[in-house]
């Protein structure tokens, strides 16, 4: 392993490269990766690097996102299999379709979607910003997708704005139940409840944080406590257990596991960069229209 974490460094530098990596990743890649977070900062990563190629470890959607804000620059993604099952749940008819429903409302599109769906949207969120991104267009009404957890969850947050769903989910977060989170709260009296804004509304309502990624590892970062129950995919859970082996970590239920996240080990990092595959083009048009939608998340997020 040693090896390789030394021949893709060396690789890297040649070629000035990036490694953005998602915390759902396998930890190994961590070892060579310049950047590891969520999708806020990864796509603030990828919009202020100098790289000539930046090689994402993360999702189809991510990398598309790097390409967008970074057209000069070569996007690569090592495996193509590597896509989002909620990024898929929405496609241009689809999205046509729903604003048709209901004319006239702004439409907020969470970064899981396509360049497609993104380029015909009016501002983008992640999960870390939903909140504040929805709040800063001061309307009465959104229209929010695809995720309807996370827009249901905004609309709580908020209080004052009407939150219209489309109907989509990300499938390892929504398979978390109610009976299975009172179960493990059960066990674990006393034990904060860290989840993220993918899963179902019960859950949230009963968590006692509900954040990003990024924001589950802060919360752990600075509180004193010393076991938490996680809701998310088992990469937070793995990444929170090698960065604070004194403290305890229960996930919610066994594979919480989102299987296109873990299609990437070392080896693959290795071959992508080496033999610069697979490249992530847009087509143009698409990809300026995404882009306006984008950098407006993005400045407000600021
Ligand atoms: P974050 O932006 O919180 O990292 O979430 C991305 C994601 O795909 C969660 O399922
Ligand atoms: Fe998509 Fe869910 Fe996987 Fe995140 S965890 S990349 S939302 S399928």
């Amino acid at each position: 392993m040693k090896e390789l974490v030394n021949r893709i460094k060396e690789l890297k530098k040649n070629k000035n490269a990036v490694i953005l990596a998602h915390c759902y990743q396998n930890a190994e890649i961590d070892e060579v990766a310049d950047y590891v977070g969520d999708s806020l900062y990864l796509s603030q990563m990828a919009a202020k690097t100098n790289a000539d190629i930046i090689v994402f470890a993360g999702v189809y959607f991510m990398a598309q996102t790097a390409k967008i804000l970074c057209p000069d620059k070569k996007v690569l993604l090592p495996n193509l299999k590597s896509g989002c099952e909620m990024a898929d749940m929405i496609n241009l008819r689809q999205l046509r379709e729903f604003k048709n429903k209901y004319p006239n409302i702004p439409t907020v599109c969470y970064i899981n979607s396509t360049a497609e769906v993104k380029s015909e949207c009016d501002i983008c969120c992640t999960s870390s910003n939903a909140v504040k991104i929805v709040e800063s267009l001061n309307a009465e009404k959104v229209l929010f997708l695809p995720d309807k957890n996370l827009g249901r969850w905004v609309e709580k947050k908020l209080g004052n704005v009407k939150v219209i769903t489309y109907d989509g989910y990300c499938p390892i977060h929504h398979n978390i139940r109610t009976n299975e989170i009172e179960k493990v709260k059960k066990e674990n009296p006393d034990v904060k409840l860290l989840a993220h804004p993918e899963c179902r509304e019960e859950i949230a309502d009963r968590a006692d944080y509900v954040g990003s990624t990024t924001g589950i590892m802060n919360f752990v970062k600075n509180s004193s406590d010393k076991k938490f129950i996680i809701a998310t995919e088992k990469g937070v859970v793995d990444r929170l257990e090698r960065d604070y082996p004194e403290k305890e970590f229960v996930i919610v239920k066994e594979n919480l596991i989102c299987e296109s996240m873990k299609l990437n080990h070392l080896k693959d990092i290795y071959d992508s960069l080496n033999n610069e595959t697979y490249e992530i083009k847009v087509d143009n048009e698409i990809s300026k229209k995404a882009l306006r939608c984008i950098e407006r998340m993005l400045n407000v997020s600021k």
